[in-house]
């Protein structure tokens, strides 16, 4: 086989694997970095048992899973309790934020170049969650900025909406490699703040962009083409009331099926009813 065959598997091998970006000119030897780094610092005198994040404890205001951390997750159902415990910390949407970006507990991260959490109105009524960044919104660290979030934002203009107006986030906050789907494990660790974000905005109407996002907050399974067209109901603990919650087809899968772009318009005119049936100041 030629060189520039051999080359050419390769680059297929690492598209395969879901590398499908350069970052650098040159090559880094990332284990033996990590090999530097261990032999570089003392031993640790106390290892704490809560994996959730990699911060320290810390002297000021200790939250239950900053009195016990390590650097990393010793299993996915610690990460999962250390994702509950910094969610329930957070009182606001930028303490959200900061909790997410010293968390560890989720794999995605060590692939992704940005956290992606929200963008939008912290304030507003509606609130979209779509299924996970892609190659754009990791490189510019904010949701719904590639192709489908041109889609979205054409979308919502269709029905006086802008970002203004509606706050955006995902089920997952970085990017899985290759756009591959995220993993049960990758939306459980995620949950928690996908929750909590919910609780702390309270908006009036929750939207699910995709199967991802049906199946995160409604728990459901069937298909987005038997979900949509309906109304259901979102609880979680710190809700003071249920909200009401529609399906409707991703705009990347409206990219790539125009033709379900008449039911994704009406269930955008659904919405629009429903956002005007709405008293002034709910
Ligand atoms: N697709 C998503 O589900 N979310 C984004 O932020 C971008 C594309």
């Amino acid at each position: 086989m030629s060189a520039r065959m051999d080359l050419r598997h390769l680059l297929q091998w690492y598209l395969d694997a879901g590398v499908d970006e350069t970052i650098g000119d040159a090559p880094v030897d990332r284990y033996a970095l990590a090999a530097q780094d261990r032999a570089s610092k003392p031993p640790r005198q106390h290892q704490a048992q809560n994996a959730g994040s990699g911060r320290e404890a810390s002297p000021v205001r200790p939250t239950p899973s900053r009195q016990s951390r390590t650097a990393r997750p010793a299993t996915p159902e610690t990460a999962v309790a250390g994702a509950r415990a910094d969610a329930a910390a957070a009182q606001t949407i930028d303490d959200l934020r900061r909790s997410l970006e010293v968390f560890e507990g989720c794999p995605l991260k060590k692939t992704a170049t940005n956290l992606v959490f929200t963008d939008g109105n912290p304030q507003a009524r509606i609130v979209f969650i779509g299924e996970g960044p892609g190659a754009e919104e990791d490189r510019r660290g904010l949701p719904f900025v590639g192709a489908s979030g041109q889609l979205l934002d054409r979308m919502l203009a269709s029905i006086g909406l802008d970002r203004s107006r509606v706050l955006i986030s995902n089920t997952v906050f970085w990017r899985p490699p290759g756009n591959r789907n995220p993993t049960m494990a990758e939306l459980s660790v995620c949950l928690p703040f996908v929750e909590r974000l919910i609780e702390i905005v309270s908006p009036s109407i929750l939207i699910a962009l995709g199967g991802a996002a049906a199946k995160t907050l409604l728990a459901r399974n069937e298909s987005v083409g038997r979900l949509r067209g309906r109304w259901f109901t979102y609880q979680s603990g710190g809700l003071a009331a249920p909200i009401d919650t529609a399906v409707t087809f991703h705009p990347a899968y409206l990219l790539r099926s125009p033709d379900q772009k008449r039911a994704a318009w009406q269930d955008l005119l659904r919405l629009k009813e429903r956002l005007e049936s709405l008293p002034p100041d709910s």
